[in-house]
């Protein structure tokens, strides 16, 4: 029993016919993206988007429809994972590397859905490093403004080159300690010039479904 799978599971059954759905992305959505495969198998009519090229190979493989993003103008429901979600249902985000594209879905989405185990449940963000996406010119300046900040950037590294994401930017993980206002923290760090975007998704998600190691899923 996986509670990563039983919270993806059910959070799959929101998925209706005529949807366009947003596929998210690491190893909770991944188990996501196989139940819609099967329900897709079984009739099921939908059409999807992919946050990462990743969960876009996931989806292809399985036969699930794919749209490429610029043929679509709504999104219904996105399901995708978090690496934190607090009581308030904000989240940290980006721990696979996928946080600019899970955030311009999420964004777009008219209902954002979060699947996790009950590891990620977190009374204040801030435990796990926020990631934030840099442009790789002129990072090393980049990392000097969210080192002021606090954040004790890490550029994150892919054997002894930094990891690069699927829109070519590079990822630096802020340890910022207890994130006591995080929609202040979010605000400060898109200010930053080099910064693409940062992991914290405020606000955004409508529920969080949470696997619990008896079997059983909660829902925040
Ligand atoms: C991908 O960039 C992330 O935002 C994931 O959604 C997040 O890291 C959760 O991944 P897992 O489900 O693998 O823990």
């Amino acid at each position: 029993m996986d509670p990563k799978k039983n919270a993806a599971e059910e959070a799959v059954k929101l998925v209706q016919d005529g949807m366009i759905v947003g596929l998210g992305t690491g190893s909770t959505a991944y188990w996501a993206i196989e139940r819609l495969g099967e329900r897709v198998q079984e009739g099921l009519r939908i059409q999807t988007v992919a946050t990462s090229k990743r969960s876009e190979a996931q989806a292809r493989e399985l036969g699930i429809p794919i749209l490429p993003l610029e043929d679509i103008e709504r999104i219904d429901l996105t399901i995708d994972g978090a690496d934190e979600a607090d009581g308030d249902r904000n989240l940290i985000k980006g721990g696979g590397g996928a946080l600019l594209r899970e955030k311009i879905i999420a964004a777009h989405s008219k209902r954002l859905v979060i699947v996790a185990d009950e590891s990620k449940t977190v009374e204040t963000l801030g435990q796990f490093p926020l990631p934030v996406e840099i442009v790789p010119f002129g990072a090393n300046l980049t990392m000097l403004r969210l080192a002021a900040l606090l954040g004790h950037p890490r550029l994150r590294m892919d054997g002894d080159r930094p990891y690069v994401t699927d829109n070519g930017n590079w990822i630096a993980d802020c340890r910022f300690g207890t994130i006591a206002d995080p929609a202040g923290l979010e605000r400060e760090l898109n200010l930053i010039p080099g910064v693409v975007e940062n992991g914290l998704f405020i606000g955004m998600a409508a529920a969080v479904y949470v696997g619990h190691a008896d079997g059983s899923v909660s829902v925040r």
